[in-house]
């Protein structure tokens, strides 16, 4: 059974992740190279945390416990060394993830099961020089950002694992109250990315020939499609709608559709302009100085409305 827990790489995915095995109650153990982000973590956590309870979805008293849960290390051995789980959110480099695995492999007890939150990496590079042994303990965990607030979990079942240790896993996220989905091939981008760029793909190019405004983009998806989605899948959808006028549309609209084999010339001249969104205050849209910090509340209270209007069906 899975109780002790450790994150590696305390980043915009680490920590969320750390906190949000923290608030049930597991034991984790946070290793990230740079020092300096171990003064921040704890404190990311706590506002995050006490941004929560002020929205009711969880109790004030839950704070201090959660952040008790967590320790920082400075050093790999020491946060490891009791670890049943790991899962590593370094940076998307396939050479600095295969280095950390392979040290993982080395140091990790015998029964640790090793997990990557990698977006694009494919499972059987990163695992090229691991142990035998520990090839039936390696998976992809792929988490949404904001990990501590969005609900779907990637997990990589291609083959290499026993059924026991993916179901410890499974129940792991089950026991976060999280919805864990299986991924059955070794593909790129696992599930939900593959989904959402196919979208992003036409949104961009929608915008590109400026058929819409930036707006009314974003409002098309959130009362259309995605209004529905939140509650109801693509499958269902169809089903409801009735699959011979879906197959027809598709036919009919499918060679008007982007088909384009790499990103939209749109968001590469946006990032080429360092307009690269909230971070450099310009995106699609502005956001000054003054307003980030809202504007990044806002986002987490709309997905707080969700998770309990999730919870009530
Ligand atoms: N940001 C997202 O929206 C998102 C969503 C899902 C998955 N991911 C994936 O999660 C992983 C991490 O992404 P992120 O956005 O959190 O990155 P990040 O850059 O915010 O954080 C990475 C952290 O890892 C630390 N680090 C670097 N090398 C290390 C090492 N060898 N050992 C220990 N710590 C190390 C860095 O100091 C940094 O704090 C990536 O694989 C990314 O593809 C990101």
């Amino acid at each position: 059974m899975i109780k002790n827990i450790s994150v590696i790489g305390a980043g915009t995915m680490g920590h969320g992740i750390a906190g949000a095995f923290a608030m049930y109650n597991y034991k984790v153990s946070i290793y990230d190279r740079n020092r300096k982000n171990h003064e921040n973590v704890i404190e990311e956590i706590k506002i995050e945390l006490e941004f929560m309870a002020e929205e009711n979805y969880i109790e004030k008293d839950k704070i201090y416990p959660t952040l008790s849960n967590i320790k920082i290390f400075s050093n790999l051995e020491e946060a490891i060394k009791n670890a049943d789980y790991v899962i590593e959110a370094i940076p998307e480099v396939l050479e600095l993830k295969q280095e950390l695995f392979n040290k993982l492999d080395k140091i990790c007890p015998q029964h640790t099961i090793i997990t990557s939150n990698t977006s694009s990496l494919s499972l059987s590079k990163l695992m090229e020089h691991i142990s035998a042994e520990r090839k039936k303990r390696i998976m992809i965990c792929h988490w949404y950002n904001p990990a501590h607030l969005m609900p779907i979990i990637e997990l990589s079942y291609f083959g290499n694992m026993p059924e026991e240790i993916f179901s410890d896993v499974y129940s792991l996220y089950l026991n976060i109250e999280k919805q864990p989905i299986t991924v059955k091939k070794d593909i790129s981008g696992m599930i939900a990315n593959r989904m959402l760029h196919a979208l992003a793909r036409e949104v961009f190019y929608l915008i590109e020939i400026d058929a819409v405004s930036p707006e009314d983009i974003e409002k098309t998806l959130k009362y259309g499609p995605g209004f529905r989605g939140a509650t109801t899948g693509i499958l269902e959808s169809a089903d409801l709608g009735g699959l011979d006028i879906w197959c027809t549309v598709e036919d009919n609209l499918f060679k008007e559709l982007n088909g384009s084999k790499k990103a939209s010339d749109l968001l590469k001249q946006k990032v080429n302009n360092g307009k690269l969104g909230l971070k450099t205050d310009e995106g699609f849209f502005k956001y000054p100085k003054d307003t980030k910090e809202k504007i990044k509340k806002d986002f987490f209270r709309r997905l707080i409305i969700q998770l309990k209007a999730s919870k009530n069906y």
